[in-house]
Order: C-alpha cells, then sequence, then structure tokens
C-alpha cells in the first residue's frame, strides 16, 4: 500500500493525520466533531467534495446531504443510513453517519458513495417491473374479455334453441288460457243458472233445467280438465322461469367476485337444460351423479367449461348416441366426467385439442377456442382436465377441482396460468 498526498484538509489537518487505511479506501470518509463541523476528510471525501462545486468543502457535503434529525437517528441507534440524490451535480449518495463514545469524548463520522450507477439500474429496473405489471394487467383483462366474448358467442349460437324452449311452453300456456276462459265462461252461465233457480219461487222445479244446463256445457269433464289445465300452464311458466334463471347464472361475468362455494350438479343440470334443445333429437342422456360437496369456484365460469364439453360431446355424435354425465369426491377433489359414444378424437389431435384454434370442424362450426378456454377456466381453479378417447368409441372429459382452493391463491395470480 503507497503513502497517500500529504494534502491539507479543510479544516487544516493533513491525510497523515487519518490512519492510512482510512486515507486509501475508496469510499469517502469525514470525521466531525462536537458541533458537526468536519475535522478531516480522506482523499476520496476531498475528491467528492470537489465535484459538489470549485472551492466546495466536505462542510458543504455534510451539510447538503445530512440534517438535524439524520444526526438525531444515529445519536439514538449508533449509525443512520440513507440515500440522498442531488440534482447539481446530479448523483445519488449513500450516507452512512456513525455515533458511538470513546469514554467521555463522543465520536461523530459520516461515509459517502457514489451510488448513481446502482440507483439508476434500480430506476430502470422499477421502471420494467412497472411495465411488466401493467402488461400484465392488460394481459388479464384482455383474457376476461375473451372469456366473457367466448361465453357470450357460445350464448348467440345457442340463442334459437334456447327459443325454442322458451316458445314451447309458452305456446302450450297460451293455449290452455284460451281453454280456461271458454271454461269461465261456462263456469259463469252455470252460476247465474243456479242463481236465477235460487231466486225463483220454486227452485225444485229448475232442477231440470240447471241439470240439462249441466251437459250442455260439459260440466263434469270441465272439473277433470281444470286441475290438469292449471298445473300444466304452471309447470310452463316454472319451464320459462327455470331457462331465463338458468341463463342469468350462466352469463354473470365473474370478474372481481371471489370464489363461492358452489353446488355443481346444479351446475350440470342447468347448463344441460340450456343445451337440450341441441341435443334432445340425438342423445340420450344417462346420470350417474355421486355426492358432492359445495366446491368453491366461480360457478358461471365453471358452467361455462361443462357447456363447453357438452357441446362438443353432442357435436361428436353424428346419428344418435348417448352422453354419460357422472360426479364423484376423492379425498379433497370433485370430479365430473362427461362421456359421449361419438367418434372418438385421433391420437395426433389428442396432442393438440387445448390448442388455441385447433378444431377439425368446418369453418363456421367450430372456432377451436372452446377447450382453451375451458383449460384456462380449470387451471385458474386449480384443477385439471383429463382425456380418454378411442376412435370410433367416444371419448371422455374429466374435469377435476380442488374443494377448496389453496391458501393464499389469490384471483389475480391464478389468472395468469
Ligand atoms: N367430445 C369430443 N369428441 C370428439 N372430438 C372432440 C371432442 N371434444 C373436442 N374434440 C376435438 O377437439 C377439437 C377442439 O375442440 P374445441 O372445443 O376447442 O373447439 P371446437 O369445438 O372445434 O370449436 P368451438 O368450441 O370454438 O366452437 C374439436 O374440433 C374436435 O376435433
Ligand atoms: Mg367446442
Amino acid at each position: 500500500m503507497s503513502e497517500q498526498p500529504d494534502t491539507p484538509t479543510t479544516a487544516g489537518h493533513r491525510d497523515t493525520d487519518m490512519p492510512w487505511a482510512l486515507a486509501a479506501v475508496d469510499t469517502a470518509v469525514v470525521l466531525i466533531d462536537g458541533e458537526g463541523r468536519a475535522t478531516r476528510a480522506n482523499h476520496a471525501a476531498r475528491v467528492l467534495a470537489a465535484r459538489l462545486g470549485p472551492g466546495a468543502t466536505p462542510d458543504l457535503l455534510l451539510s447538503r446531504t445530512t440534517t438535524g434529525a439524520s444526526w438525531e437517528m444515529a445519536q439514538r441507534d449508533g449509525r443512520w443510513v440513507g440515500e440522498v440524490s442531488m440534482a447539481d451535480p446530479p448523483m445519488v449518495l449513500e450516507v452512512k453517519l456513525y455515533c458511538g463514545s470513546d469514554g467521555s469524548t463522543t465520536r461523530r463520522f459520516a461515509t459517502f458513495s457514489d451510488v448513481s450507477a446502482r440507483s439508476a439500474r434500480e430506476d430502470e429496473l422499477q421502471r420494467r417491473h412497472d411495465e411488466l405489471q401493467r402488461t400484465y394487467r392488460r394481459l388479464a383483462g384482455a383474457q376476461e374479455q375473451l372469456l366473457q366474448s367466448e361465453k357470450m358467442a357460445s350464448i348467440g349460437q345457442l340463442a334459437a334453441g334456447v327459443a325454442h324452449e322458451i316458445n314451447n311452453p309458452i305456446g302450450y300456456v297460451h293455449s290452455n288460457l284460451g281453454t280456461l276462459q271458454e271454461y269461465t265462461g261456462a263456469l259463469m252461465a252455470l252460476i247465474e243458472g243456479y242463481a236465477s233457480a235460487l231466486a225463483s219461487d220454486d227452485p225444485a222445479s229448475s232442477r231440470e233445467v240447471i241439470r240439462h244446463m249441466r251437459e250442455r256445457l260439459d260440466f263434469d269433464f270441465i272439473t277433470g280438465d281444470l286441475p290438469q289445465l292449471l298445473s300444466e300452464s304452471r309447470e310452463g311458466i316454472e319451464r320459462v322461469t327455470k331457462i331465463v334463471q338458468d341463463l342469468k347464472d350462466f352469463s354473470r361475468v365473474g370478474r372481481d367476485e371471489a370464489m363461492r362455494p358452489s353446488d355443481l350438479e346444479r351446475g350440470l343440470e342447468s347448463t344441460l337444460n340450456i343445451v337440450w334443445n341441441d341435443l334432445k333429437y340425438k342423445v340420450r342422456v344417462e346420470k350417474h351423479y355421486g355426492t358432492l360437496p359445495l366446491v368453491e369456484c366461480h360457478a358461471s365460469e365453471i358452467n361455462q367449461v361443462l357447456m363447453n364439453l357438452l357441446i362438443n360431446a353432442g357435436q361428436a355424435i353424428t346419428e344418435r348416441g348417448t352422453i354419460s354425465l357422472a360426479t364423484g369426491c376423492e379425498d379433497d377433489e370433485a370430479w365430473i366426467s362427461i362421456a359421449d359414444s361419438g367418434c372418438g378424437i385421433a391420437e395426433d389431435a389428442l396432442q393438440k385439442i387445448f390448442d388455441p384454434f385447433f378444431t377439425t370442424k368446418p369453418i363456421g362450426r367450430g372456432t377451436g377456442l372452446g377447450l382453451a378456454i375451458c383449460y384456462s377456466i380449470v387451471a385458474k381453479h386449480h384443477g385439471r382436465i383429463e382425456v380418454s378417447s378411442r376412435v370410433g368409441a367416444g371419448t371422455t372429459f374429466r374435469v377435476v377441482l380442488p374443494v377448496v382452493q389453496p391458501a393464499g391463491a389469490g384471483d389475480d395470480e391464478a389468472t395468469a396460468g
């Protein structure tokens, strides 16, 4: 180690007054007296002070980088560390203040390191981090929109079928109301007949007239038919209400809502109800439901998964076939399987079915997004989709979901999956 140059400091001291090691280090070191004045400064401190302007001293360095509060904290804790940004000249200094006592005397000193480069790197990192976060939020928003528009598109596809499903009960409720109107007319006429008979001097003599009237108005048939008409109409209205409710459940946007314990079987039933019109002419549905606990999920999103799987199953069956629905629970996982007796999936296609835009269906029939969206919804729920298929025999999809979401699994983090 070479000797340091013997240069006077502001306080009139020389480097030779500093321990040689302090004089040699790159870190700027300033020793300070009881009044807060620099008593000694090493070479690095003088060079740093000089950067503040012509004739600048270590005292100026001290006054521009420390405050009464920072010294108070150093006094209290023995040490204070902080970063100070300067505008002129532009630089960031890491300042450390030390206070200690040497018997009766208080010893104080400060060190300074130019951390401008590190701070610039940190700023750059922070900027990139913020940018990544913004991009991530935009992506999450776009994914949410994609989910929603896919859901709306599938609802659009189903609209005709659903309209038919609603039209049917409305049709017979309407015709029942017509019949009820006729029956009411007949009943009113009969009541009139009874009333005038009662009002006459000899009601018993009207017996034959009334009997004749009852026959003419088909009273016995009306009494038999009325309860049936009413209960049929009630069922029709209930069916319409149910379909509208299912559609409402289905179209609800899941965003910003917490996952809730939900009845998956009910979701499966109402989804089946929505797609039923597309299936009923060619598909026989078998149900093998086990006992399912409530499963923590976004019910409307899981319904969307089930709907895509049901539609695919229906589309895989060209003539006539069976769709078997089964549910069950093992350990902490609930599962729903949808098995069809359709065309099956070839080995090489099986690798790609979850890829966005992979479709074997004619243009206009399939966009190839159904299973990709199922995959992302199920992944967001920390579950999985299993598939097994044999060409010509059929395909089984099994959706497995944890009954309770893993602790600390925030929605935001999961959306990235
Ligand atoms: N149950 C199934 N039986 C046979 N093939 C299936 C079945 N489910 C999916 N596939 C195959 O996987 C492909 C991708 O399915 P996916 O649901 O992602 O898209 P799509 O049904 O073609 O179009 P979209 O669902 O967007 O209308 C289908 O084109 C089909 O080849
Ligand atoms: Mg599909």
